[in-house]
C-alpha cells in the first residue's frame, strides 16, 4: 500500500500547533489515518528533525486533552513526524523536498500526498506553482488552502485560476472550518431530516434570520495578519455567508458532494446586490476601543495607531428567491464581545391574533428557534405555554437539546473531520471555485465603498460590549432585535465615531 504523506507548510505557527497537529492526533488516536503515514513539516525555521520535535513536546501538548492519560500513543505519534527547513516562497527548496518525501515514503514519485497551506495568505499563490516545477502536483496529490481566499473578487478569481493551472479542481480543498462543525452539518440534518419544519421555513412563517458569530478576545499576537484583513474579510465573506448558506439553501436532490455544492452557489447568487442604500446605512463596521484592561484595536502589537481596520461587522442581507423574498438576514461578527457564541436565530412570524399575555402584561413574543453551533451545541425553541392556575397567562419556555446528550462519539473536532474527508477524497464540506467567487462578488462592493469612501463611519465599541449602537438602531428599522442587545449602555458615552 502506498504511504500517505502529509506535507504542512507553515509548520512552525499558531494554526499547526493549535489545530492541525492535535486534528492529526486525534485521527491517529481513533485508527482514522492511513496505515502507513508520515506528516512532513515545513517552514523556514532552521529546525532539525529533532528540535522540531522538541517544540512539538513543548507546544502541542496544551491543546490535546487528556494526553497525559495516554503517552504511549502520543510517542507513537511522535514517530511519524518530520521536518524539511525552506523558504516556501523561494524554488530552491522544493527538488530537496520531493528527494525527503521520496526518502521517507520509500517511493520514488510518491502519489499519496496531501498538502496543507499554513502559511500566511501571501504564498497561497506561490507555492502551487513551485510544487508544479518540482513534479509534486501528481495525479494523486491533494492541496488544502486555508482562509482567506483571495482578498477580494479579483485575487480570488486570479487565485482560481493559478490553481486550476497547477491542480484538477477535485484535488482543490479551500477549507472552512465551520463546515467541520458537526452543529453547522446538523442544521442541513435538522431541516431535511424532519418534515414539521420545512413547511415553515419561507417568507410566509419567518420574520427574519440573525447570524452571529463572536468571540470575547481581540486578535491576540495576530495584529501583523488581522491589519490588512479586518473583520468582513476574516469572517463575514466565509464563515458567516456559509451559515446564511446552510439556513437558506433549497433541500439538495442527494447527499453528494456537487448537489450539496449547487445549491450553496445557489444561494450566493440569490444574495441580493447591495444598493448604495444599503452600503451607507445597512453595514455598521466597528473596532473595539479600551475598555478597564481590556486594550483598544489601536493598541495592540502589530496594529497602526490611526488604523481603520474593521473588528466588527453588522449587516442586512437579503435574499431573492421565492422562499426568501423580503425575509431580512442579519449577520454580525465582532472581537471583544462579552462573549463566544455562534449561533443561526430564525424569528418566526407572531400569531395573527393576539389573545393572550404574558404574567408581566407584555404580549408573548413570537416564536424563535436558535441553532447553536458552539458553545453548548445544540437547539433551543422557544414557545408560549399557559402558566397552570387561574386566567390565561402565557409564560415563553425553551425546548431545548443539547448536543452532548446525543450519544455517540463526542463531537468531533472540525479540522479532524475535514482532514478526514480530504483523505478519504470527499471535497462535500470544502468551498468550491464557484462559490468562493459567488460570494466574493457579492462582497466586493462593500470593500470598494470602504475604499472610494474613507470617512464612511467606523465606530468604536468598547471592549467587552456587544458592538456599535448603530447596530441595534438598524435592526429596529425592520422591528427586530439582536438576540444580544446591548445590556451596557452605562457604556453609552464611550460609544464614538472613529
Ligand atoms: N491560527 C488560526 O487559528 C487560524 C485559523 C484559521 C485560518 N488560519 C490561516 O492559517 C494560516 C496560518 O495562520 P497562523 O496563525 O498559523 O500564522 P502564523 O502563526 O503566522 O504562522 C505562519 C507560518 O508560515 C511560515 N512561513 C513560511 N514562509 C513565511 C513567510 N514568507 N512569511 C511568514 N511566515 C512564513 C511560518 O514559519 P517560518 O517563519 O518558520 O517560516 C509559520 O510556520 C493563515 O493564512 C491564517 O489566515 C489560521
Amino acid at each position: 500500500m502506498n504511504t500517505f504523506a502529509m506535507i504542512i507548510f507553515g509548520a512552525s505557527g499558531d494554526l499547526t500547533k493549535r489545530k492541525l497537529l492535535p486534528a492529526l492526533y486525534s485521527l491517529f488516536c481513533e485508527s482514522r489515518l492511513p496505515q502507513q503515514f508520515v506528516i512532513v513539516g515545513v517552514a523556514r525555521t532552521a529546525y532539525t528533525d529533532a528540535s522540531y520535535l522538541e517544540y512539538v513536546e513543548k507546544e502541542v501538548p496544551p491543546f490535546i486533552p487528556n494526553l497525559q492519560a495516554d503517552k504511549v500513543r502520543w510517542n507513537q505519534f511522535c514517530t511519524h513526524l518530520h521536518y524539511f527547513s525552506m523558504d516556501p516562497s523561494q524554488p530552491e527548496g522544493y527538488p530537496l523536498l520531493a528527494q525527503r518525501i521520496s526518502q521517507l515514503t520509500g517511493e520514488e514519485a510518491p502519489e499519496n500526498l496531501l498538502f496543507y497551506l499554513a502559511t500566511p495568505p501571501s504564498l497561497y499563490g506561490v507555492v502551487p506553482l513551485h510544487l508544479r516545477e518540482a513534479g509534486l502536483n501528481r495525479a494523486g496529490a491533494r492541496i488544502i488552502v486555508e482562509k482567506p481566499f483571495g482578498y477580494d473578487l479579483q485575487s480570488a478569481r486570479a487565485l482560481n485560476e493559478l490553481y486550476a493551472s497547477v491542480f484538477e479542481e477535485h484535488q482543490i480543498y479551500r477549507i472552512d472550518h465551520f463546515l467541520g462543525k458537526e452543529t453547522a452539518q446538523n442544521i442541513l440534518a435538522f431541516r431535511f431530516a424532519n418534515g414539521i419544519f420545512e413547511p415553515l421555513w419561507n417568507r410566509n412563517y419567518i420574520h427574519y434570520v440573525e447570524v452571529t458569530a463572536v468571540e470575547n478576545l481581540g486578535i491576540e499576537q495576530r495584529g501583523g495578519y488581522y491589519e490588512g484583513v479586518g473583520a468582513l474579510r476574516d469572517m463575514v465573506q466565509n464563515h458567516l455567508i456559509q451559515l446564511v448558506a446552510l439556513t437558506a439553501m433549497e433541500p439538495p436532490a442527494r447527499f453528494t458532494a456537487d448537489s450539496f455544492r449547487n445549491e450553496v452557489v445557489k444561494v450566493y447568487e440569490s444574495l441580493a446586490p447591495l444598493t448604495q442604500e444599503d452600503l451607507s446605512e445597512h453595514i455598521v463596521r466597528g473596532q473595539y476601543t479600551a475598555s478597564g484592561v481590556k486594550r483598544g484595536y489601536r493598541q495592540e502589537k502589530g496594529v497602526h495607531p490611526e488604523s481603520r481596520t474593521d473588528t466588527y461587522i453588522a449587516m442586512k442581507i437579503g435574499i431573492d428567491n421565492w422562499r426568501w423574498n423580503g425575509v431580512p438576514f442579519y449577520i454580525r461578527t465582532g472581537k471583544q464581545m462579552p462573549t463566544k457564541v455562534t449561533e443561526i436565530v430564525v424569528h418566526f412570524r407572531e400569531t395573527p391574533h393576539r389573545m393572550f399575555q404574558t404574567t408581566e402584561g407584555s404580549y408573548p413574543q413570537a416564536n424563535k428557534l436558535i441553532l447553536r453551533i458552539q458553545p453548548n451545541e445544540g437547539i433551543v425553541l422557544k414557545l408560549g405555554m399557559k402558566v397552570p392556575g387561574p386566567g390565561f397567562n402565557v409564560k415563553e419556555v425553551m425546548m431545548d437539546v443539547t448536543y452532548d446528550k446525543l450519544g455517540g462519539l463526542p463531537a468531533g473536532d472540525a479540522y479532524a473531520r475535514l482532514i478526514e474527508d480530504c483523505i478519504l477524497g470527499d471535497p462535500t464540506l470544502f468551498t468550491r471555485s464557484d462559490a468562493v467567487e459567488a460570494s466574493w462578488k457579492f462582497f466586493d462592493p462593500v470593500l470598494q465603498y470602504w475604499k472610494e469612501h474613507v470617512d464612511a463611519p467606523l465606530y468604536g465599541y468598547p471592549a467587552g460590549t456587544w458592538g456599535p449602537l448603530e447596530s441595534e438602531a438598524m435592526m429596529r428599522e425592520h422591528g427586530a432585535d439582536w438576540t444580544n442587545p446591548c445590556k451596557n449602555l452605562t457604556h453609552t458615552d464611550q460609544y464614538c465615531e472613529l
